[in-house]
């Protein structure tokens, strides 16, 4: 059975050369699921972080306006403490400041689709960018995907920037494709990275070699390997696609 990992903490905050990104700021925290499916302080938190930023959501998020209560975060709160979804919440210095996970998934395909928001207060520190990249990682090793994608409208520069530094391939544009309650249509560029694409060059996995140097190593890491190197076995005999 699937089961996601309870906790991805924030700890290769330095330039990571070999994936090319880097949280800046001196972060501390991480991804999280939440330990309760019925945590009504996530809710209230996930709530605060919404409430407080509608304007910055709006012209992206369709649903942000149907959050009208902490009370309208409990399926969110339900999904994020769900070991089988690939789901969670950022915490950064001890304050929620985003989401990151799986918003859909085709299962005949094995494709999943990686979608997040995050707080303003903290955008432009790449941390954004780190999460969708542990998310990638977690949906080809624990959640068998055989392709990642995201999605975002064309005029979504910052969203954008996510993808396109994490190495992703822009599939298309596929024309008036979302209509905002707004009624703005926007375009919507959908990119993609295939299971053989992220074994080449494994973004998300742990680079233990310098920071961890002469430590034992964490489970979730010596994991983590583990299932990457049996998935490069599998493709190098032809069992994945
Ligand atoms: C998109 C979003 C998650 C980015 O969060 P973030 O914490 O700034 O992400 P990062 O710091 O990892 O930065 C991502 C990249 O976007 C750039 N960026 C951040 N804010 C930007 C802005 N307002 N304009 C242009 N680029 C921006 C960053 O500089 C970074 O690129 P760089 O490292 O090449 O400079 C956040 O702005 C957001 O929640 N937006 C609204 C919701 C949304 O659009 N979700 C995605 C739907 S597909």
């Amino acid at each position: 059975m699937i089961e996601y990992p309870e906790v991805v903490g924030l700890i290769d905050s330095g330039w990571n050369e070999e994936h090319g990104y880097c949280v800046r700021g001196g972060f501390k925290g991480g991804m999280y699921k939440a330990r309760e499916p019925n945590s009504q302080m996530i809710a209230n938190e996930l709530y605060g972080a919404i409430n407080a930023n509608r304007d910055f959501f709006r012209p992206w998020l369709p649903w942000v306006d149907s959050i009208k209560s902490p009370a309208d975060e409990m399926p969110i709160v339900e999904s994020l403490a769900d070991r089988t979804t690939c789901k969670y919440y950022l915490r950064l210095n001890g304050w929620l400041t985003g989401m990151v996970g799986v918003v859909r998934e085709d299962k005949k395909t094995g494709t999943m689709e990686i979608g997040y928001w995050h707080d303003p207060r903290y955008n432009g520190y790449g941390v954004m960018i780190w999460a969708v990249g542990k998310a990638e990682m977690l949906c080809f090793l624990y959640g068998g995907a055989k392709k990642v994608e995201i999605r975002c409208a064309t005029e979504n520069k910052a969203a954008r920037r996510i993808p396109e530094r994490l190495g992703y391939r822009q599939e298309g544009i596929l024309p008036a494709a979302k209509k905002m309650p707004s009624g703005v249509v926007h375009d919507i560029v959908v990119y993609s990275k295939t299971l053989s694409n992220w074994l080449e060059r494994p973004t998300g996995l742990q680079n233990v070699n310098w920071y961890w140097k002469d430590l034992p190593w964490p489970k979730t890491y010596i994991d983590q390997w583990e299932k990457y190197y049996k998935l490069k076995k599998e493709m190098a005999k032809g069992k994945q696609k």
